[in-house]
């Protein structure tokens, strides 16, 4: 089928080279000149496991290609995906200028029938207004062009986005019409062949289903870490008690690990759209507000460690960080807990040594030079010289680590975990002391 992808961000350039991958004729459209250069020489701006060889052999097919020309996309695909960002407005809702910015490019172009497909994280009822942009513009030039809205949303993770798009658990459809309803069946049929993972609803359950997705599993982050708390009171360890409740199946083994919170693109904005969505209808969400605090206050959490550890100023130390990516096999860092941990070292008076094994460039670019900020090219570069270690992000070369090497290097031999990678008993051994969440601390 062809289709026509507007976006080229995590989401819209995943989609697009996972649908040509399985034959679907994919032009991505995107309004920033230079990544659509970089894209079209196969060049991949993010950091995202088996995507870069997905781009570039369905490129060589001929069916995956990019272009900052809309009018092309509109007229090249029967199906229109919006796979534009909706960062968060500054009183927390989503912004939709990107989305219905689109929907007039549509409209302004459109010559021929087509499904508009809504693939952004958008608030319910915004399909109503793409279909309502739509039919301003068509107006405005006097076109009678049959369209629908329909909104399907994505779940993928990041470092795990072409895995998820490629075996989706469930595929969102939002439509009360047939004829879409056809297109899209028809779009993921080669994804839908052992068991239908089809689910079909109106458009606003659809949208619906994207927040209380992800509002589901901050849920589940701020409940562990809440629990955390509470076991570090009560002399519990937090992850005999996450094995214990996990293996329960109602419950299950997923989200449940504790940690220096949640981040990224996702959580964070739409724990705090829904918030905003479901205050502005006069209904106050008590348990998604309770969530947000948990995870505002579990992000200060490792740092405030650190800093009562040595008295409260950590004027002269050099802390060593492992990790600044807001989740292993990525580079992004936004809403990232190593930049809470950063802010909280850097007030306190700590110089960092830091070291991440794909967010590196992306540090660069978000700190620029700083005296009191050293990024490492390895682990071990990162604890030379550095009085304490802080792990924030749960890299797989972190879990195994030479403690001896670390013990040695380490002038205060302490290490201060905020993703629970080590045995207690294993780090004590080598005579280090170790502050993790939601255990018994060894100092
Ligand atoms: C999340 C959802 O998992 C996807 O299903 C969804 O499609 C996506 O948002 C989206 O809306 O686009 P993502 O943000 O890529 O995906 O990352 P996650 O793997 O969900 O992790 C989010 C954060 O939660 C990370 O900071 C991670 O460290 C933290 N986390 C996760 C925990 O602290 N504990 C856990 O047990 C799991």
């Amino acid at each position: 089928m062809k289709v026509t992808i507007f976006g080229t961000g995590y989401v819209g350039l995943v989609q697009g080279a996972v649908l040509a991958d399985v034959g679907h004729d994919v032009l991505c459209v995107d309004v920033d000149a230079a990544k659509v250069a970089a894209l079209q020489a196969g060049r991949i701006p993010i950091h995202e496991p088996g995507l870069q060889p997905m781009v570039q052999a369905n490129q060589a097919a001929g069916r995956l290609r990019f272009t900052t020309d809309a009018r092309e996309g509109v007229t090249h695909g029967r199906l229109l995906f919006l796979a534009v960002g909706t960062p968060p407005d500054e009183d927390g809702s989503a912004d939709l200028q990107h989305v219905l910015a689109v929907a007039r490019t549509i409209a302004t172009h459109m010559a021929a029938p087509k499904t508009i497909v809504n693939k952004s994280t958008v608030p319910v009822g915004t399909a109503d207004q793409v279909a309502d942009t739509v039919r301003t513009v068509l107006a405005g030039r006097g076109a009678q062009i049959a369209f629908e809205v329909v909104s399907n949303p994505e779940f993928l993770k990041e470092g795990a986005a072409v895995a998820d798009c490629k075996r989706p658990d469930r595929i969102v459809i939002g439509t009360a019409s047939a004829a879409a309803e056809a297109q899209l069946r028809e779009l993921y049929a080669p994804f839908n062949r052992n068991h239908d993972r089809i689910v079909m609803m109106d458009v606003r359950s659809a949208e619906l289903t994207k927040y209380a997705a992800n509002a589901m599993l901050a849920t589940k982050i701020s409940f562990i870490n809440e629990i955390a708390g509470l076991a570090e009171r009560l002399g519990a360890d937090i992850e005999a008690v996450r094995r214990g409740i996990g293996s329960d199946p109602r419950i299950g083994y997923s989200f449940i690990y504790p940690g220096a919170g949640y981040g990224g693109s996702c959580f964070p904005k739409d724990v705090k759209a829904l918030i905003h969505t479901a205050q502005s209808t006069g209904f106050t969400p008590e348990l998604l507000l309770a969530v947000e605090r948990r995870n505002d206050a579990q992000r200060q959490t490792l740092g405030e460690r650190i800093v009562a550890h040595y008295g409260g100023s950590l004027q002269g130390k050099t802390i060593a960080v492992w990790g600044l990516a807001f989740k292993p096999e990525t580079d992004d860092m936004r809403e990232a807990p190593s930049r809470y941990l950063l802010q909280a070292l850097w007030a306190a008076g700590a110089r960092v040594r830091a070291h991440d094994p794909a967010a590196m460039g992306e540090a660069r670019r978000i700190f620029g030079e700083r005296a009191d900020l050293t990024l490492c090219e390895s682990p071990a570069d990162a604890l030379q010289g550095a009085h304490a270690l802080a792990i924030v992000t749960e890299w797989k070369i972190f879990r195994v680590p030479d403690f001896e090497q670390i013990a040695q290097r380490l002038r205060d031999r302490m290490i201060f975990d905020g993703r629970n990678l080590y045995d207690p008993a294993v780090v004590a051994g080598h005579g280090l002391g170790y502050v993790s969440i939601g255990r018994p601390g060894v100092s």
